[in-house]
């Protein structure tokens, strides 16, 4: 945990308009004063990322649902009293004073309550000294590449251009928030944006139906969202997922042919011309080291990340989900 010294100077900054990156629990953010369109507007110049991409706002607890959101349907209270602080990212209809530059020019806004104690800590300190008290902050990586879990991370990606890190260790979770659309509830019901932290059957015990994946015809009519392009949480290293029974001799005909491979696997794999880094059998736990071993592959200077595919089943969705954008 940092000194309190360091939470002032971010709340500090925050104020100032400039940006601070800190921990959640599913990855690093990268953040900037949601009601502040200068502020967000570092952000997307900072990673590179377009500008009409929305950017999720974190809120220090539930009663900014309000502040931020309008026409919120019973059943986000339900979810936000559940799962807040947590991995899930709600879509709602924003409120008119919400900037368009943190909405990426729509009329819905992300929020959620991040569960990081640090992270909690410094939106806490924030709303106290800002009327809307609201932190947008997109995954603190450049565009398109793969979300930071550790403060070094972080600094590798963004280094100078950030005038503060907080540091809060590893996050536990490791991979994204679930964002969860309810902002076309009557059409649409509740659809899953992004597969992440809390899995489909978690939501449906109090969505009361299990939550769709939005479908090529559902999105036809929605927004872009920039976790949901093809390409997206890649490594540079080309990545390709290989099913268990073929990656013995996947591998050997890589080796024969002259490339260097790393292998990230949930068995260990004989072949000893690779580089190999094994991720536990259980999904919790290979999402939390998923990202940091694929940084470690990939600065390892190989020409293939051979990933082993994991198990079918929903608590591996996210998992998968990331593995194929990363693979494209
Ligand atoms: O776990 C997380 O969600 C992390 C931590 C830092 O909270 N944040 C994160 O942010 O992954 P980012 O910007 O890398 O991904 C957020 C996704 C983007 O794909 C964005 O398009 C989508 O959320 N999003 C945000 N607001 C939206 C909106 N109003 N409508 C649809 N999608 C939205
Ligand atoms: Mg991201």
């Amino acid at each position: 945990m940092p000194n309190p010294s360091a939470l002032q100077k971010a709340v500090a900054l925050l104020q100032a308009g400039e940006l601070v990156a800190f921990p959640t629990e599913t990855v690093y953010g990268l953040g900037a004063d949601a009601a502040n369109p200068a502020a967000v507007q570092k952000i997307f110049a900072t990673k590179g990322r377009p500008a009409d991409h929305p950017l999720i706002v974190h809120l220090a607890d539930v009663k900014g649902l309000e502040r931020w959101a309008t026409d919120i349907p019973p059943v986000a209270h339900k979810l936000a009293a559940a799962f807040w602080p947590g991995p899930l990212t709600l879509i709602l209809k924003k409120q008119d004073w919400v900037p368009m530059a943190v909405t990426g020019g729509q009329d819905t806004v992300g929020l959620r309550v991040p569960a990081h104690p640090l992270a909690l800590r410094l939106i806490r300190a924030f709303a106290a000294v800002s009327p809307q008290g609201g932190v947008a902050a997109p995954s603190a990586n450049r565009f398109g590449r793969i979300s930071p879990t550790t403060a070094a991370h972080v600094h590798a990606e963004l280094g100078e251009c950030v005038p503060l890190i907080l540091d809060g260790g590893a996050c536990s979770l490791g991979i994204e928030s679930t964002i969860l659309d309810l902002s076309r509830l009557a059409v649409h019901g509740a659809e899953i944006l992004r597969p992440g932290g809390l899995d489909a059957p978690t939501l449906a015990k109090v969505l009361g139906v299990m939550p769709q994946q939005r479908d090529k015809k559902s999105a036809a009519t929605a927004p872009r969202v920039s976790g949901s392009l093809a390409s997206h949480y890649a490594p540079t290293t080309p990545l390709r997922l290989v099913d268990t029974a073929t990656l013995p001799d996947f591998l050997a005909q890589q080796r024969a042919a002259g490339r260097r491979c790393g292998v990230l696997a949930l068995h260990p794999p004989k072949d000893p011309g690779a580089l190999c880094r094994v991720l536990s059998a259980d999904p919790t736990q290979y999402a939390q080291r998923l990202y940091a071993s694929l940084r470690e592959l990939d600065a390892a200077a190989l020409d293939l990340i051979v990933v082993e595919t994991p198990p079918p089943g929903f608590t591996w969705n996210a998992i998968h989900d990331r593995l194929r954008r990363a693979a494209t």
